[in-house]
């Protein structure tokens, strides 16, 4: 049996093809455009993804015939509004856009976060879905009148293969619409949005069928109508399912454009602390919690790239040879700053530097601030009484063993790599095993499929000298915290 493996990322989308025993055939990718404009806002065309799905999905076609069911991981939270007509509004508002401060304010002082936690397990967050609805509400109020349909990114592409609106628990969960507890849209989240059922999805588990290709798309796409389309989840439980993270108290590290520490959980949990580490539905049918910063592999991207003017990450890195010694330090919040901090006007900085610091070191704390930043979400989520003693590492930056080791000695963890860095792409195609029948559960599936290589273990010296510049990074940002805010205010 031959599956296909969808994810609908921030910079491009890719395909995989597998069979059942994990074998990745073929991998394709297309690019698109992304808008960043106006200090903080970042959208993108969903009619972008949907060309960019199909020529690849041509692609794949032209070459595999039987492909048993396609599905999704997709970048999460991004508001798709669509008119009566099944046309987009507007472009989509990402996941990183920080336009929404002041919806969240309303959202968390005064509806209240405790009527956000008690329907929605979460609080307001600038990233969320429900607050783009309020800016559109009030700001495009003509647009906000003819929404007849949102959706999420991923979403959107299933509904272009079966003309079907449906989401499944995992992505929907970053909506702050649904009651995540109870796996159903929430009533009162709903009227807080002004909408109503009738205009989200229909919700199924990340595994399940939501219906055959269209005849229309079947042309565009060159997959059969036999071609199950299973809906998928978020990129970030997705991915976890990637990596095997499926069992409780199970931990997955993605060092992608954002950086996640990502704990999978049996039962329903949630942090009602200002930090508000994620409580959402688990792409497997059960819960996790995670935590995001924003600029992971997107800080060295801007370092190496835009700052050094170069692509050559490994030469960058190789004159680091001595961690836990550095003295630069740097702090990753090139985007703001989602968890711990949940601040979208807090940014980047070097801070230490001398006469004679040299480039590498420089390098070296971009990496080290990213890591530092995980350790701030593990450290919450210890706080939750979560124990984590091992993670399996994903994502763009975990090609560098560099990076891998100095996650593993900042957080003091057991840092694993699987067998294949396609992560979210992989998750979708187990997902999409599952829902054409080779496997009973995601679990199974994982256990067959997942495999773990390269283990990178803590050095206990070095750990103990990280934890003392733990404590000069969280310190860093409370003493900047002011600053950020006046900034922005000359
Ligand atoms: C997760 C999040 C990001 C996007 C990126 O909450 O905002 O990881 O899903 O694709």
């Amino acid at each position: 049996m031959l599956t296909v493996g969808v994810d609908v990322g921030t910079s491009a989308v890719k395909l995989i093809v597998m069979n059942e025993t994990g074998e990745i055939l073929r991998t394709v990718s297309r690019d698109y455009p992304l808008y960043l404009f106006n200090g903080g806002w970042s959208e993108q065309s969903p009619e972008d993804w949907w060309e960019a799905t199909a020529s690849a999905l041509r692609e794949v076609t032209a070459e595999y015939k039987d492909i048993a069911a396609v599905s999704f991981s997709g970048q999460m939270h991004g508001l798709v509004a669509l008119d009566g007509d099944g046309n987009v509004l507007r472009r989509a508002i990402l996941w990183n856009d920080q336009r929404t401060q002041a919806e969240c304010d309303y959202l968390n002082n005064v509806i209240g976060r405790e009527t956000l936690l008690e329907n929605a397990a979460n609080i307001a967050l600038t990233g969320f879905t429900l607050p783009k609805v309020l800016w559109m509400k009030n700001n495009e109020p003509e647009l906000y009148g003819r929404i007849k349909m949102v959706m999420l990114p991923k979403d959107y592409i299933a509904y272009k293969l079966t003309g079907i609106a449906a989401t499944d628990y995992s992505d929907a969960s970053g909506t702050l619409l649904l009651d995540v507890k109870k796996q159903d849209w929430s009533d009162r989240m709903l009227e807080i949005a002004g909408l109503t059922r009738t205009q989200v999805p229909k919700l199924f588990k990340s595994y399940e069928t939501v219906g055959a290709v269209t005849d229309n798309a079947a042309e565009e796409t060159g997959l059969s109508a036999s071609s199950k389309v299973v809906i998928g989840g978020g990129d970030q439980a997705v991915g976890a399912i990637g990596t095997g993270t499926v069992e409780e108290g199970t931990c997955s590290v993605s060092l992608g454009t954002s950086g996640v520490l990502f704990v999978a959980m049996d039962g329903f949990a949630v942090d009602t602390s200002p930090a508000a580490i994620h409580a959402f539905c688990h792409a497997n049918g059960r819960y996790h919690m995670m935590g995001v910063t924003l600029a992971a592999a997107g800080s060295s991207k801007w370092w190496i790239e835009q700052i050094l003017n170069t692509d050559d990450y490994s030469a960058e890195q190789k004159e680091i040879n001595i961690l836990g010694q550095n003295k630069v330090y740097y702090l990753p919040y090139l985007s703001g700053e989602r968890t711990p901090h949940n601040n979208p006007l807090a940014r980047g900085a070097f801070v230490g530097m001398s006469m004679s610091t040299s480039r590498a070191e420089m390098t070296q704390a971009m990496l080290e601030g990213v890591a530092f930043s995980l350790r701030d979400i593990l450290t919450r989520i210890r706080a939750l009484g979560k124990e984590v003693s091992a993670a399996r590492i994903i994502g763009g930056g975990a090609k560098s063993p560099l990076w891998c080791q100095i996650v593993a000695d900042v957080l003091n963890v057991k840092v694993q790599k699987i067998h294949s860095g396609e992560g979210p792409a992989l998750g979708a195609a187990i997902l999409a095993m599952v829902g054409a029948g080779a496997y009973a559960t995601v679990e199974e599936a994982c256990a067959k499929i997942i495999k773990t290589t390269e283990t990178f273990i803590p050095n206990a010296k070095i750990a103990a000298e990280y934890d003392k510049h733990y404590g000069i990074y969280t310190h860093l940002y409370e003493t900047l915290k002011e600053t950020y805010t006046r900034i922005f205010e000359v």
